[in-house]
Formats: structure tokens, sequence, C-alpha cells
């Protein structure tokens, strides 16, 4: 099995760019990227990002209440086919948003089931969902790693308990570097999600060893001859 490589992103001429890229298997937003991107409002910023690519591409909703993510979830969701409408696995008050996420499966909306850290979350979402209606869950390994935890055992089981369903893919979210992709593979990842940056280097894989040492040796002697240094 291959992992795909999504690419988490939202500046509209990144996106124009990594769309072109074969490697590039989809994408993945947030309001946090949108932010950054500078989106003002959000369903045209959407829009304008629907116009650049018919790759999956998953938008997330930031209604806090079960009434409110379900109608923003069904307005996103006409927006475009390719779309999978990203819900947090909680609210903001860490409820568990099981019958949402239940009623949208049911309605055969594309999820992408994100903010997710442990298996037990995936046990409790796979509990809501059918075997028909494509579903990812987004598990964010990275931001794990930052507090000093162990994605992998997550995942791993996660990927296990997600076996039986065929609609289901475990995407590893929040990646930090690119032997995440290596890691993602070795797990059975279906997806990874990363900055732009990383695609650039995950195609950059394969120097060898000794020419690893090489680049490394010259950038020490050009560094310290453009400093002049002397002993
Ligand atoms: O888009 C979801 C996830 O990949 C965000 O990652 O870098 O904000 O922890 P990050």
């Amino acid at each position: 099995m291959t992992t795909k490589i999504f690419c988490d992103i939202a500046e509209l001429d990144q996106i124009k760019k990594f769309n072109k890229k074969k490697i590039v298997k989809g994408f993945t937003t947030n309001p946090s990227l949108m932010r950054k991107a500078g989106a003002k409002n959000y369903s045209n910023y959407c829009k304008e990002i629907l116009k650049i690519t018919r790759k999956p591409i998953s938008f997330e909703v930031f209604a806090d209440d079960s009434k409110n993510i379900i109608n923003q979830a069904l307005k996103i969701k006409r927006w475009g086919k390719n779309i999978y409408v990203k819900i947090p696995v909680t609210n903001s008050k860490g409820v568990f948003l099981g019958k949402v996420i239940n009623k949208l499966n049911n309605d055969n909306i594309k999820l992408n089931i994100t903010a997710v850290y442990t298996a037990k979350q995936t046990s409790q979402i796979l509990n809501k969902v059918n075997k028909k209606t494509k579903l990812i869950i987004s598990i964010f390994a990275g931001r794990m790693a930052d507090k000093g935890k162990d994605p992998v055992p997550e995942i791993k089981k996660s990927i296990k308990l997600a076996k039986k369903f065929k609609n289901v893919e475990i995407l590893w979210a929040s990646t930090r570097e690119p032997y995440n992709y290596i890691q993602a593979k070795k797990l059975g990842c279906h997806i990874i999600t990363t900055p732009p940056l990383i695609i650039e280097k995950i195609e950059k894989f394969g120097k060898s060893f000794s020419n690893l040492t090489i680049d490394t040796v010259k950038g020490f002697l050009i560094d310290s001859r453009k400093s002049k240094f002397k002993i």
C-alpha cells in the first residue's frame, strides 16, 4: 500500500504550484492556515481554492455547537464534489461530537475528523460511522510529539482498528519533518499531510551518505571562508 501525500496549505499561489505536482494527491486546510494566508471571507476563499484544484480537499467547520456545525457542514459540502468536510472530534469543551459525525456520515457526506490524538478517539469515531461513506481520521502526530508524546503507537492502533472499514483512511497530520513520511509509510498510514516545504524535501529524498558528508563539510567550509575565520 502506498501512503498518499496531501499538502497542508491555504495560500492560493502555493495551492496553484502544488496542484501541478503529481506527488500531491490532495489538500488539507484549517482555519488557522486560512487566517495565516490572509483569508477574509471564508466561503469565498474556499471557492477560490476550488477553482484551482479538483483533487480531494478538506475544509473545516468552525462552529462550536452541534446544530451550527451541521449547518456549516451542509453548506461546505455543497461547494464541490472533491470536498471532505473537516469536523473536530470534540467541541472546544471536549464533548465528543459522535452524534454530529454519525448524522453527517449517514447523510453520505465525506468527512475528515480532525484534532484526533488517540486510538481511543479513533475507536469512538469508528463506532459512529458506516462502512461505505468515505471518511478520513486525522491524527496530529507533530503536536503530540511537540509535547513529548510518541505518536507511533496511537497511529498504529488506529490503523489496526480501521482495517475493517474499507471507507476509512488514517491520516498522519501535523507533520514536522520529511522523515515523518517514512514513518507514516512504515505504519501503513493511508495519507500524510505535510506543509509545502516538506514536500519539496521529500521530492529530493535519496542522497547517499557519502554525498551527505561532502555537502555537510562543504557547507562548513563555505561559511568559515565567508566569515574569514582564522585560528
Ligand atoms: O491541518 C492539520 C494539521 O496538519 C496541522 O498541523 O502543523 O498546525 O500542527 P500543525
